[in-house]
């Protein structure tokens, strides 16, 4: 099991302290019977665990992990850190987490804690062991989730003392002299010279912005905390429970700490995708939002599925959460078109993942989620996604799990690269993620197979390297791609920043100068108003200038340089618009001999060896086709 198992599984969310033991073996059967075999327990059932302090009750817990574990199902067990009891605040009221305000983050949902709170860390300990030492070798429990999705509810930065301490003690170990992290930050300017550690305040509450640097130690730091924080369970669970995966449930479009340091301690990658929620709560137009209402932007999910593979140790991932139905937490929530359950399901099996998992079983008539669908309904009987699950399972039991995806095009992302452009915009809505999404979405549309991967990864297999948005350049990334011989397009503000958050010396692109045959002299913003184009109403613009080399290749009818070309890389010079990306991404691609035209709109392809998963988003068709057919689904699977 710390091996990868080959067999693609469907697995559950469950919830047995929400419904009468008696219910249990019945629903048991029923999700075997539809072709589950993997069920997730357990990550808030703290209070039912231990209902005061030193007190357990495992008797319950001992009879759900046997009965689901007779059916047949692995287990997925959670530890039930995300919700500390009502009895542990009281007892340690300083555990919570204060906002950026400065304000409590009370009892009476989830995700109160602050990872700095050493008596949180303590008692998650404890807890985490308590759980590892019942269940560790059961031989039901196949696997192992930390805690519940780290970060929900904007909850990683905590701005509590705990924290402002911890974060000195982070400083010295970084910098290790007070002087050092002066001259790194520039506090000269301003007079912000600190004589000590003790001195530095965290980076919230400032009259006008804090340095930016300032905060890009603090999100480092914030960062570091959930790392550290969940190491400490890994370790107490490899310990207690050897042989188990371990795995944490990432978000959609969330960059709050750094995946790729999470995974060094996992096993697995796991991720909760809601296509729907996303598409009403992110940044899509009217018109994709209006299209895709009931299916999610074709682009969403399969963009986590790379992403998510790319920050997984050995690419090993799965879908923990699976939405099901309407969910209750977008500003509307409607149901899936039929059909989409399965095609979500199938599509991230095509995309590599090891399981998906469906939140949750049964909709909880109580409680903040009383509105969120399950695979059956409030009163036990199947909503529309069971069938939709079953089917799926008989899908999967026909394909061959292991077939390799050729490698094509590899896009290249960094957390930091989402926390530099959120601390300095610089002009509205330039972000590092939402434009290495841009590209995702226009190369899907070609119908590239895509690996989104950390600035570390090796280059070579690859045809096409994309850098969307990486201010910070890694010595060892610069050497990688002056070695490259494929096709290259960087994009805005990549080697604008050292690893200090200051300009380099040599202007941005810094280590990558030499690459794109010259620099950027000058990046200015311009407003909505300012741009006068018909075609892109109420967007403003971000436009480089550069001096050098390379060729002007693409410009727009305001006679704006989009991108230029110098041998076998592209720079992008402004920040494109969808049509300005796509037109320089397909010549990008038709140089890398890779398909440059779009897909009719809505459809979409993932190759696994000889078979390509092909998907219909406007009608919710899909089917495995062989990857020369060019048929487009219309239904089956
Ligand atoms: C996830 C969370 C689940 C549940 C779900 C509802 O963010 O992990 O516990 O709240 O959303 O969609």
């Amino acid at each position: 099991m710390t091996q990868s198992d080959p067999a693609m599984h469907l697995g559950v969310c469950y919830y047995p302290e929400h419904w009468p033991e008696a219910r249990w073996a019945e629903d048991a059967r029923l999700m075997r019977e539809t072709g589950l075999t993997r069920v997730r327990i357990g990550e808030f059932a703290w209070s039912r665990i231990e209902p005061e302090p030193g007190l357990f009750d495992w008797g319950w817990l001992d009879r759900a992990v046997d009965t689901l574990h007779e059916a047949g199902l692995g287990i997925i067990m959670g530890t039930p850190t995300a919700t500390p009891p009502k009895w542990l605040v009281d007892r340690m009221p300083d555990m919570i987490a204060l906002d950026r305000e400065g304000k409590p983050r009370g009892f009476g949902s989830r995700r109160h804690y602050c990872f700095s709170h050493e008596g949180y860390r303590a008692e998650a300990a404890r807890i985490t062991r308590e759980v590892a030492a019942r269940y560790g070798g059961h031989p039901g429990v196949v696997s192992w989730q930390t805690d519940n999705e780290y970060g929900c509810h904007d909850t990683v930065q905590s701005f509590s003392p705990a924290a402002r301490d911890a974060f000195r003690a982070w400083l010295e170990e970084r910098y290790g002299d007070i002087a050092r992290l002066n001259e790194a930050w520039g506090n000269v300017f301003w007079s912000m010279e600190y004589r000590s550690f003790e001195e530095v305040e965290l980076p919230n509450l400032t009259v006008t912005e804090a340095n930016p640097a300032h905060w890009l130690a603090f999100r480092r730091f914030s960062s570091d905390q959930v790392v550290s924080f969940n190491r400490a369970q890994v370790e107490i669970l490899r310990d207690l429970s050897p042989g188990r995966d371990i795995t944490h449930n990432a978000m959609g479009f969330y960059t709050g700490y750094d995946h790729h340091d999470l995974c060094d301690d996992l096993d697995v990658l796991g991720w909760d995708s809601y296509p729907l929620g996303f598409l009403e709560m992110f940044r899509f137009t009217e018109e994709e939002k209006r299209t895709y209402a009931r299916q999610g932007h074709p682009d969403i999910a399969a963009f986590h599925h790379d992403l998510y593979r790319g920050c997984a140790k050995g690419g090993r991932w799965s879908v923990l959460e699976q939405q099901p139905g309407p969910v209750n937490w977008a500003r509307y929530n409607p149901a899936p078109l039929p059909g989409m359950v399965k095609l979500w399901t199938l599509e991230a099996f095509a995309h590599g993942a090891e399981m998906v998992s469906y939140f949750r079983w049964r909709q909880f008539p109580k409680a903040q989620e009383q509105m969120h669908a399950g695979l059956l309904r409030p009163d036990g009987n199947p909503a529309p996604a069971l069938a939709e699950a079953r089917e799926a399972a008989n899908i999967l039991s026909r394909i061959d799990p292991i077939a390799e995806t050729p490698k094509q095009t590899a896009i290249v992302f960094s957390y930091e690269s989402e926390w530099i452009t959120q601390i300095q915009p610089q002009g509205e809505g330039y972000s590092a993620l939402w434009t290495t999404f841009g590209c995702y979405s226009a190369l899907r549309q070609f119908g590239h197979d895509i690996d989104i991967v950390p600035p570390t990864a090796d280059l070579d297999a690859y045809s096409l390297v994309v850098v969307p948005c990486l201010p910070i350049v890694p010595e060892d990334l610069t050497r990688k791609l002056e070695a490259f011989e494929g096709q290259i397009v960087i994009g805005p503000r990549t080697g604008s920043r050292t690893e200090e958050f200051a300009i380099p010396d040599d202007l941005p692109p810094g280590p990558l100068g030499e690459l794109v045959g010259g620099r950027i002299i000058l990046s200015e913003t311009l407003s909505p108003r300012m741009s006068g184009d018909p075609v892109r109403p109420g967007e403003g613009r971000w436009i480089d200038h550069y001096e050098g080399a390379a060729e002007a290749e693409v410009t727009d009818g305001e006679g704006v340089v989009i991108s230029r070309v110098s041998g076998n890389v592209r720079l992008l010079c402004c920040w494109p618009d969808k049509p300005g990306l796509s037109t320089v991404l397909a010549a990008a691609s038709r140089d890398a001999g890779l398909p440059s035209e779009c897909l009719p709109e809505g459809i979409r392809k993932r190759t696994r060896g000889d078979l390509a998963f092909k998907a219909n988003y406007l009608t919710g068709d899909c089917a495995w086709l062989s990857s020369s057919d060019e048929d487009l689904p219309k239904g089956g699977g």
